[in-house]
């Protein structure tokens, strides 16, 4: 049976009010930085039962500038920056390596809000990284050691194999050490806060890096 994709598209909104809260953003009473913004629209998202909004989309580009993206978990955010780990040898990790320059995307549909951060990229210290990945699930540890990120695979067999031999190492070393497991650091210089609005008034600030220190924020027409 064929599926009409045109149709499910038309018909889809969003935003439905059965699923979604917007509320009232007001830029007057914003921080004037972007990271307390970012903790409370955080805090907002998992108490408005948002599924997995520490899930966030990562651009970078490859050594031609051609962007490619992809999901991740946020790891922290703080005054250093926001964080995420993967290999180093992953498509990404080569990426970061010759561009070192990233954008991280959230989207919390339960509130309609957006944000956006880019910046460049810093590989944080490899005692940093592994106390990171040591700090996660066994799970976590067990998909790090599992390896080969983003390298050709042969079939699923070999997968579940190399996966096997991960978990029983995961699950008898908590603290084994994987080389290539890698926590990058993103410094913002542009942070935009995105709140979505019934009647498509969306309210889009924007923060931009002044110098070192300071931060200085304008609206943007949505
Ligand atoms: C919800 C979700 C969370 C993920 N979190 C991570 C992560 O934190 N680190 C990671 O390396 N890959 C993560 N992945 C897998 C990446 O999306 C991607 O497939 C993988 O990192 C290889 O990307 P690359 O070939 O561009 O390097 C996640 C995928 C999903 C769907």
């Amino acid at each position: 049976m064929g599926t009409d994709l045109h149709a499910l598209l038309r018909s889809l909104r969003v935003w439905a009010p059965e699923a979604t809260t917007l509320p009232p953003f007001d830029p007057a009473t914003a921080p004037a930085e972007p990271l307390p913004l970012f903790t409370e629209w955080f805090a907002e998202a998992v108490a408005a039962g948002q599924p997995e909004p520490h899930t966030m989309s990562l651009a970078t580009s490859d050594e031609a500038g051609h962007p490619d993206v992809r999901t991740v978990m946020l790891h922290g955010a703080d005054t250093t920056g926001w964080t995420f780990a993967t290999h180093v040898t992953s498509r990404k990790g080569h990426h970061l390596a010759a561009r070192p320059y990233a954008a991280l995307g959230f989207y919390w549909p339960t509130l309609g809000r957006q944000v956006r951060v880019r910046g460049p990229v810093t590989a944080a210290p490899a005692q940093e990284g592994q106390a990171d990945l040591h700090a996660r699930s066994t799970g976590a540890l067990a998909a790090a050691l599992t390896g080969h990120q983003s390298e050709v695979l042969g079939s699923l067999e070999e997968l579940a194999e190399a996966s096997e031999t991960a978990w029983t190492e995961a699950q008898s070393r908590p603290d084994a050490p994987v080389p290539t497991w890698t926590l990058y650091r993103l410094a913002p210089q542009e942070v935009e806060f995105f709140q979505g609005d019934a009647r498509r008034r969306h309210v889009r600030l924007t923060y931009r890096r002044t110098g070192e220190q300071g931060w200085t924020s304008t609206l943007l027409w949505p």
